[in-house]
């Protein structure tokens, strides 16, 4: 029985979140005949070494060889090669890192962020989250701090702010004495206020202050800079889509405020020194009540293509806090009509969530930004391209949901080096006017920004969903994208630019189902071509690991139109065939469902990778790999065999894609294996490179009880008989060297 509420709490979870499809649209992911044939550049790029073929499309050798960061020191892209011994995969219910490096546990769900609260008892009796570090850690970013505590200084490695995604407040109720009360879309009763309230506190960001101490860091419980952004924060909504009728709530009539942030994810920073978050799976938080037949034709077009529940609750029925508590900041996330119009409910809601929202860590009382000129989707991160005096700023982001499309974002106002301080204004300088685009990635290698605004034909003329202005394209982003014409992936996870070369590198982390997905309903395509079972499951089928795709932009200006890709890397277990480990896995690196990854700044050329995984943990917990990539073009091109493809009249299909070179130990090495169950998630450095920060979230997440510790698959990080909790742990080597080089 207990196993029965496990898996349809697994289904339940699946439905609500990232695994669920709301992509029907036409757009099959083939390239046009005609397309292929226009650009054919793949064709010399193949059988050169990378840099001749670099050389040759006009970068030039210098640019491979220095390259400016984001905070503007010029990198040396030095010879670099890992330097520890590769961790074994391992099911083991503990945190494992290579010989000759410790991990600490720095802040874990519940922790003090105030000198004045209570150690965490971790019982669930703990009520106050509004000074205590949320749950499911995710994305963060080390900010150093001026020496003399104001402002930002990028290199200091003694003295940090430190803001730490939460992605979401665990389903068992870990939180809770005893597990939750009247949780999911199907239950009508209402849910206890003091639970409500505690979960909403759990999301958010935590900024922390932390100080060096001896050969690791602690935290500065006494730093006027430590604050929770919770999901009840009031946000200031900013950029095009500020102040549409769209966005009009009883909260705020003239849709300039809303309150909350959710299921931040991934991250990204400016080179003014604010720290980004994707809001990503919060479409299941909201509703609307099956009785109501209100909504206009676009309305329920958009709630469909987002994923607004016409349950009578949403996925934690925070909307029902009884007849006890009525109060709007519950009704809130109703998104039913029940006044005479949108000042007077929340129809529009749901409208205010999935932006990237931006935070100023070093000014307490400035209200943080939702920056909706990047458009609304389940946003994951938004990454920075290489910062230029005098040219535009570029933010890459993704849509983590299966068949979903990748964005870029272009600033219309060029970079000014005197910008790099200035918080929340210069944000609106720079992120609130601007290009939004959708990548289509061609059969042949090539690729296209399609620009999704009003001046794009195909968006202005579409009769299905008349956009009623620019502010719709950004709120109904997905939809003006599938116009458009983008590409479905794999599910876009997190993006990364390399510093050495500014090629672009985003996870797809996986696309499977039972009855849709890749292969199954959406059509294999160069860059998501694989279709396979689960080494261990014959049942499971798609692209059951996924990938890592690059790309490098035409000319290396990130605000290009066109590109090249490849696909860096293929997940797969070492011990699959060959059609699937295409990257040549060992048992020192296979891995599967990459997610979070990231470039080292302090050791330009070295890229992390993290996993998310439920297909490889029957062998192995989820991982971090160190990588030393190449370059776009490095491998070579290959014809892939997918076997009974469903989407394929013929069965049997063969695809032809564009494979980087093999990943040997000596380019890519296991660093670390987590507890049982748990995400590794989110990963920052200190400037010198002698301290990585990484996330554990949900360590114990199938648990069967949040009250019976047999129940749990995780005791980490306490033991014992201890409920799991998700934590950022700090990485040193004992010598004190870099980490990983
Ligand atoms: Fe929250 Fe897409 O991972
Ligand atoms: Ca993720
Ligand atoms: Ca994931
Ligand atoms: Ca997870």
């Amino acid at each position: 029985m207990a196993k029965k509420n496990s898996i349809q709490r697994v289904i339940k979870k699946m439905a609500a979140s990232e695994d669920a499809i709301h992509n029907t649209s036409a757009n099959d992911s083939f390239d046009q005949v005609l397309t292929r044939a226009r650009m054919g550049r793949r064709g010399f790029l193949k059988g050169s070494s990378s840099l001749a073929a670099a050389s040759m499309l006009g970068m030039g050798l210098a640019f491979l060889a220095d390259a400016v960061n984001h905070k503007g020191q010029v990198a040396k892209a030095a010879d670099l090669s890992l330097n520890f011994n590769p961790v074994a995969k391992s099911i083991a219910d503990t945190l494992i890192v290579p010989e000759g490096y410790t991990a600490r546990v720095l802040l874990a769900t519940g922790d003090p962020i105030k000198s004045n609260v209570t150690a965490y008892k971790n019982n669930g009796t703990d009520n106050d989250f509004n000074v205590r570090a949320g749950d499911h850690h995710d994305a963060m970013q080390y900010f150093g701090l001026s020496r003399d505590g104001n402002g930002w200084d990028s290199n200091n490695s003694d003295r940090a702010l430190l803001c730490i995604n939460h992605e979401v407040c665990e389903d068992l109720g870990f939180v809770h004495p005893n597990g939750p009360t009247d949780y999911g879309s199907e239950s009508t009763a209402a849910r206890p206020p003091i639970e409500i309230d505690k979960e909403v506190a759990a999301h958010g960001i935590t900024i922390v202050e932390i100080a060096k101490q001896g050969s690791t860091y602690q935290i500065n419980q006494d730093s006027r800079y430590n604050r929770r952004i919770t999901g009840a924060t009031v946000f200031e909504i900013s950029g095009p889509a500020r102040r549409s009728p769209m966005l009009a709530t009883a909260f705020s009539p003239n849709g300039e405020q809303t309150r909350g942030t959710l299921n931040n994810c991934g991250h990204g920073y400016t080179p003014w020194g604010t720290f980004l978050s994707g809001e990503e799976n919060w479409a299941g938080y909201f509703h609307r009540r099956e009785e109501d037949t209100a909504l206009t034709e676009k309305e329920l077009a958009s709630f469909k293509r987002y994923g607004i529940s016409n349950a009578t609750s949403g996925r934690y029925n925070w909307s029902r806090a009884g007849a006890s508590d009525n109060t709007d900041l519950y009704r809130r996330w109703d998104a039913s009509k029940t006044g005479s119009s949108a000042d007077q409910d929340f129809r529009n809601v749901a409208n205010t969530f999935g932006w990237v929202v931006e935070i100023d860590p070093f000014n307490a009382n400035a209200t943080p930004k939702k920056r909706t000129a990047l458009g609304r989707m389940a946003h994951e991160g938004a990454w920075p391209a290489k910062v230029v005096a005098g040219q535009p700023l570029v933010f890459y982001t993704g849509d983590d949901a299966r068949n979903e499309y990748v964005y870029k974002f272009v600033s219309a106002e060029a970079w000014d080096p005197r910008d790099a301080t200035g918080g929340l204004a210069v944000g609106d300088k720079y992120l609130d006017n601007g290009t939004l685009y959708a990548a289509k990635f061609n059969d042949d290698g090539t690729g296209e920004w399609l620009p999704l605004t009003l001046s794009n034909p195909t968006i202005a003329n579409y009769s299905d969903y008349a956009f009623a202005d620019e502010a719709d394209v950004l709120i109904n982003a997905r939809i003006a994208a599938d116009v458009a014409g983008a590409t479905k992936m794999d599910r876009p996870e997190w993006g990364g630019v390399n510093p050495v070369n500014g090629e672009v590198y985003f996870t797809l982390t996986n696309n499977v189902s039972g009855s849709n997905g890749r292969g199954v309903t959406t059509p294999l395509d160069a860059a998501n071509p694989r279709y396979y079972a689960d080494v261990k499951d014959d049942t499971t089928k798609g692209n059951v690991n996924g990938h890592v795709i690059r790309w490098r932009e035409s000319g290396n200006d990130p605000a290009a139109t066109t590109f090249s890709w490849d696909v860096y890397l293929f997940g797969s277990q070492a011990d699959a065939e060959a059609d699937v480990n295409l990257s040549g896995l060992t048992d020192e690196n296979d891995f599967s469902s990459p997610d979070g990854i990231w470039f080292s700044e302090a050791m330009p050329g070295l890229l992390w990778i993290q996993t998310d995984d439920g297909y490889y943990t029957d062998t192995t917990n989820c991982m971090m790999l160190a990588a030393l990539p190449g370059s776009v073009g490095d491998g070579e091109a290959k014809m892939v065999t997918n076997k009974a493809v469903p989407t394929n009249a013929d069965g049997d299909q063969m695809v032809k894609t564009y494979v980087g070179q093999a990943a040997s130990p000596t380019v890519l090495r296991r660093f670390l294996v987590g507890p049982r169950d748990c995400e590794i998630t989110g990963i920052t450095e200190s400037p010198d490179g002698k301290a990585i920060f990484v996330n554990i979230q949900h360590p114990g997440e199938n648990s069967e009880s949040a009250t019976d510790p047999t129940q749990f698959t995780s005791h980490w990080p306490d033991g014992g008989n201890a409920r799991p909790r998700s934590a950022t742990v700090i990485i040193t080597r004992n010598d004190g060297g870099t980490i990983a080089i």
